[in-house]
């Protein structure tokens, strides 16, 4: 009889049709007449069963984990009471071993064994990817960027793509890889923030969704040596205004991630207690952090009592975080402890115009400021920070050729995945991470 060739997620739709589908087999198991099997081909999971002449044929000795087949058969519509993905189950009357996985030593549980150390996991990535926890968070991140790209389609915020083999640095000297360039020296991009703001004469405000690079040095549960940073310059807007956009971007691209079919459910699964932020979001000055930080007796890197001009490290913000429990803007660092870019606040020389969005359980998902406007402002910033300007001739030329005030942000898009998928660490959220000593496979 016929069969029309299916995905997965469509023969939930297909209660009585025979169908065909192809995928892997995600678990097996054989009873005295049956053999089920749970196929999965990325866009879902089907319960599968071989009843009679079939199971007897092929029983679980022919049929491995993680081989490839083609199943042929009936979709049925499960009774109430009983539980399958999409409460269907296929009926087969025929298939097809397309790649058989092999048993024994070399058997695909033996590779990726639960609770196997973490390195060994992550030689295997390749084959741990398969697994649904890993492979459900790799979903919510691509339903997350495609939110992320229909808000700034709503914003009308125009995507552009900078290079990221450059000559210039934005974050610092100590976290640069370097690079060979035809017998020059360049550097993986560490952010696309400067060449953002070069767009905005020419196409106004704009986004990327670019890899950033950074040799970090530090083992820590939220720093990668490439990530996929989200980043945005908008022109003819202040502080407030840019405070009032990323709350507006967060909640409205965690709304429609939420209500995504596939990627809703799955946040759900991941992180039960997962609530959707609303706006306002807190507003905290990094004066008012310092004093919270004492009151609650938190020290800073030395172990000391924290004081104006103190970076507020990874712990203590996390702590000061997850006691709050809710986002908050950080905002009004001081000029020494952030970029050479950065805006002064017009009424407190001392500080920027700057902001780290902070999230429970990760701490710094975003950072963004205004940004400097004239040209004598950004040397004596270059001058502050030891980085000669000549390299950034062509940034100066944005504030000599028609500056404007503008401002914008970088987001750490496995930073927001770990909270948002309440993940241990940003590693989980990668692909394949790369982090120090780790770049295979
Ligand atoms: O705070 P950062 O360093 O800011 C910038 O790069 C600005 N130039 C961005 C801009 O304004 N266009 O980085 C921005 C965000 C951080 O808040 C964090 O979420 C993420 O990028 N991030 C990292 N994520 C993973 N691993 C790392 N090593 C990261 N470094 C920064
Ligand atoms: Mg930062």
């Amino acid at each position: 009889p016929e069969a029309r060739k299916y995905k997965v997620a469509k023969t939930y739709e297909a209660a009585g049709e025979r169908v065909k589908v192809s995928g892997w087999i995600h678990r097996l198991r054989s009873g005295k007449n049956h053999v089920f099997v749970v196929l999965r081909d990325g866009s879902g999971y089907l319960q599968a069963v071989l009843t009679g002449d079939l199971a007897l044929a092929h029983q679980t000795s022919t049929l491995t984990l993680e081989s490839t087949v083609t199943l042929y058969g009936t979709i049925s519509k499960l009774p109430e009471g009983k539980v399958a993905p999409g409460g269907v189950e296929l009926l087969v009357d025929f298939y097809e071993i397309v790649a058989l996985a092999p048993s024994g030593e070399d058997a695909f549980t033996n590779k990726i064994a639960e609770g196997a150390d973490p390195s060994l996991l992550l030689d295997q990535r390749h084959l741990a990817l398969r697994g649904e926890t890993l492979s459900g968070v790799m979903k919510v991140r691509a339903a997350f960027l495609r939110s992320i790209r229909r808000f700034y389609d709503e914003e009308a915020i125009l995507e552009v793509t900078p290079p990221c083999m450059v000559q210039t640095q934005v974050e610092g000297g100590s976290t640069l890889f370097k690079l060979g360039y035809y017998g020059e020296e360049a550097f993986l991009t560490q952010s696309s923030q400067l060449y953002l703001e070069t767009c905005l004469a020419s196409l106004g405000d704009v986004y990327c969704i670019q890899e950033s690079f950074r040799a970090e040095k530090s083992h820590t549960r939220r720093h990668l040596s490439e990530y996929t940073h989200i980043e945005a310059e908008l022109c003819f807007l202040n502080f407030d205004d840019l405070l009032g956009h990323l709350e507006r971007l967060i909640t409205k691209t965690i709304k429609y991630v939420l209500e995504d079919p596939v990627a809703g459910p799955l946040v759900k699964q991941l992180n039960p207690s997962f609530e959707a932020p609303t706006m306002p979001f807190m507003r905290l000055e990094y004066k008012d952090a310092i004093t919270w930080l004492n009151e609650h007796d938190i020290k800073n890197e030395e172990g000391e009592t924290f004081k104006f001009g103190d970076d507020i490290a990874e712990a203590a913000e996390r702590k000061m975080t997850d006691t709050i429990g809710l986002p908050i803007f950080l905002t009004k660092f001081p000029v020494e402890i952030k970029s050479f870019y950065m805006k002064r606040c017009p009424d407190d020389e001392r500080v920027t115009e700057s902001v780290d969005v902070l999230m429970p359980n990760v701490g710094e998902i975003t950072g963004g400021s205004m940004r400097i406007e004239s040209t004598e402002e950004l040397m004596a910033g270059f001058a502050r920070e030891g980085i000669s300007a000549d390299p950034y001739y062509w940034f100066v030329d944005q504030r000599k050729y028609g500056s404007c005030p503008h401002g914008g942000y970088g987001i750490g898009t496995e930073r927001i995945l770990a909270w948002l998928c309440d993940r241990y660490t940003v590693r989980d959220c990668s692909l394949y991470p790369r982090f120090t000593g780790r770049c295979k496979p």
